[in-house]
């Protein structure tokens, strides 16, 4: 038994209505949390807690949920600069890129790619982030795809087989043969190492009928729904998602009406991406503001991959979201906590109410509209995680480091 009290803190977010101001973030000022055994275990005004073994001042500091980041692809070989620059003088990005790193991630040993999920994982933490999906994708053949999942149950419990990213290069006339593979010989390798199945629907991509029978195929399996839908384009795949009932449909940059009546007639959490857009230069962003007025659960996510959006850090999407979808610094923290909570369908992580997944991060700021206020500048840090390491905060005492925590 170990417990550990965070007290004074300026602003606490427990995303909970009822612990704080009724607000969807349940802000409190001046309130301190304790922690027992990985779990929050009380809330309340700053130095009433009840004794712990452990006591941290963080006078003058934030306190949030740690960041679920929903969405990431952090097993690849090699990277794509030159890519990016030539974007950034006029290229349009296309599907195509993604076979540059398949190419890289098939000649990778297995070691390295463990290293270096590892090292992504580590900035991660360090920037404020716990719980973190992690796709395979980059293999388009049954051991790579394999082997990208092996890689990354090392790091999350959320796991996602994205058999269906691009068609395998061995498979360029034979699109039927490679939705037999992702849904046959290669589901069976890879379903028992995930927990989500996910396709990349969209023109180079799989279309709506493909996207259904290979998500079928994975509820089979036992694995749940989330779909890369309307990227770069309009096209069927929020439709899809919110047909099988995915928990969440990922991009959602392109819309019509029906898309978002859709999104807020279902179960399925929209989670923008604006990494995305802001690293291949879209003309256009998701239009967040316009998700949350019809009522649609909102995620963000930083969809860190060597090709479109090569950051770890939610404080940065969260900033981007702000100015681009047009969302307000509160929802956007919201969206980089609960939000991606609600987009793996957890209810022990993404707040602070008794009984959560201890992940709670710190901001080297007062309150969490800092985090969009400032951007760019390194405010969060992980504070805590589950299993009793703690991460060491700017200026705050304590064990542990942030490292430590990710190279659990
Ligand atoms: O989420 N859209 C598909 N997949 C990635 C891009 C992958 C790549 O270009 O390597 C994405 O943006
Ligand atoms: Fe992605």
């Amino acid at each position: 038994m170990s417990s550990t009290c965070f007290d004074r803190i300026a602003e606490l977010v427990t995303n909970r209505r009822e612990l704080g101001d009724g607000s969807p973030l349940g802000l409190r000022r001046d309130a301190a949390v304790v922690v027992e055994d990985g779990e929050v275990v009380w809330v309340g005004d700053a130095g009433a807690a009840p004794a712990t073994d452990d006591h941290r001042d963080l006078t003058g500091r934030c306190v949030l949920p740690a960041f679920v980041d929903s969405h990431s692809h952090l097993v690849f070989g090699g990277e794509r600069v030159g890519e990016f620059a030539a974007r950034m003088s006029g290229r349009a990005y296309t599907a195509g890129g993604i076979r540059t790193t398949i190419a890289a991630t098939r000649a990778a040993p297995v070691e390295e790619l463990r290293r270096r999920a590892g090292l992504l994982l580590a900035e991660m933490r360090r920037q404020g982030t716990g719980v973190v999906e992690i796709k395979s994708g980059y293999g388009a053949e049954v051991a790579t795809e394999r082997r990208s999942l092996e890689v990354a149950g090392e790091l999350t419990a959320e796991t996602t087989y994205l058999g269906a990213h691009v068609m395998g290069p061995e498979f360029a006339d034979d699109p039927a043969g490679y939705v037999t593979l992702v849904t046959g010989e290669m589901l069976a390798a890879c379903a028992p190492l995930a927990r989500w199945v996910d396709v990349f629907v969209e023109d180079g991509a799989f279309d709506g009928d493909q996207a259904r029978a290979i998500l079928r195929a994975g509820a089979e399996r036992g694995l749940g729904a989330r779909v890369h839908a309307n990227q770069l384009g309009p096209g069927p795949g929020v439709q899809v998602a919110c047909e099988v009932g995915a928990a969440s449909a990922d991009h959602c940059t392109h819309l019509d009406a029906r898309d978002v009546a859709a999104l807020a007639d279902s179960g399925t959490v929209a989670t923008l991406v604006p990494g995305a857009e802001f690293s291949t230069r879209s003309p256009v962003y998701a239009d967040g503001r316009r998700l949350m007025a019809a009522g649609v659960t909102v995620a963000l996510a930083t969809d860190c991959n060597p090709g479109t959006s090569y950051t770890t850090s939610m404080p940065f999407v969260i900033a981007l979201a702000v100015r681009e979808c047009g969302l307000t610094p509160s929802e956007a923290v919201w969206a980089a906590t609960a939000g991606g909570a609600a987009a793996l369908r957890r209810e022990d992580v993404g707040h602070l109410g008794l009984g959560a997944a201890a992940w709670l991060s710190v901001l080297d700021a007062p309150s969490h509209q800092y985090l969009a206020y400032r951007p760019g500048v390194p405010l969060a840090r992980l504070l805590t995680a589950p299993e009793g390491v703690t991460a060491r905060a700017p200026g705050v005492g304590g064990p542990g480091s942030a490292s430590q925590v990710a190279s659990r």
